[in-house]
């Protein structure tokens, strides 16, 4: 089995954790800046934050498990590539329609239950949380999370670091600019500028 460390302990973390075990890796720690070094979460530790990740001699599997992309990306900046590996984490109930149509990008996590047809890129560090649906010809880009239940329609292209909110429902053809955040049920029936919060059905900007 493959060693894996996990970036956020949180509940997310915890779920990435069950999820790593299930898809044959050997989660050895947990790195986070906001949780105490020693602190025991489920059966591992949290060893402390990305300096730890220079204690290891060879490249050592990472993964990030933060929801707030935003986040995301700042850890991804802090930490020297040449250090580590960042794998794809797949539940076996993952449906790729096509597989040899679909690019996923590295040190992304397809959560139980997500469906994707064709043609479709994610980028690094996606997160596709349960029960999601993404069409055909859909980009979704860096760091950007996509909460449970979320379905996605063809030709949709998501920007870096968007949050779409749970049991969010995205149009055909629609565009989400980076750093974007959808709220929980929203609607999405138009492009959505970069930067923005929009909430909603159908949903409007709210926060600038
Ligand atoms: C959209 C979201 C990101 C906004 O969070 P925020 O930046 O902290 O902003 P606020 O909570 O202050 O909300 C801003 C406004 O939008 C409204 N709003 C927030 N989320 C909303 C939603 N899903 N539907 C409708 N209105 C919503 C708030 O009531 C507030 O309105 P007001 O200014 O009139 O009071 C957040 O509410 C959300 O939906 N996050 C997704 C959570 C999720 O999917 N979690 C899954 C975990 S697995």
């Amino acid at each position: 089995m493959i060693p894996l460390l996990i970036y956020g302990a949180g509940g997310l973390g915890r779920e990435v954790l069950s999820l790593a075990r299930t898809v044959g890796f050997k989660p050895i720690g947990f790195l986070d800046d906001a949780i105490a070094p020693r602190t025991e979460i489920n059966d591992l530790r949290v060893l402390g934050s990305v300096e730890v990740l220079q204690a290891f001699h060879d490249p050592i599997h990472l993964v990030l498990a933060l929801g707030d992309p935003v986040s995301k990306a700042n850890v991804v900046k802090r930490i020297d590539p040449a250090r580590v590996v960042y794998p794809i984490l797949k539940h076996s109930s993952v449906i790729l329609q096509d597989e040899y149509a679909i690019q996923i990008g590295e040190g992304s996590i397809l959560c139980a239950g997500c469906v994707l047809t064709n043609d479709i890129v994610l980028g690094k560090h996606v997160l596709l949380n349960l029960n999601c649906t993404v069409g055909h010809d859909t980009r979704i880009g860096d760091c950007s999370s996509i909460m449970p239940g979320v379905n996605i329609a063809g030709q949709v292209t998501i920007g870096e670091a968007v949050l779409i909110g749970a049991g969010a429902n995205i149009k055909n053809r629609v565009r989400i600019g980076d750093k974007s955040k959808i709220g929980m049920g929203a609607a999405v029936i138009q492009d959505i500028g970069p930067g923005v919060t929009a909430v909603g059905v159908p949903a409007k900007v709210v926060l600038r």
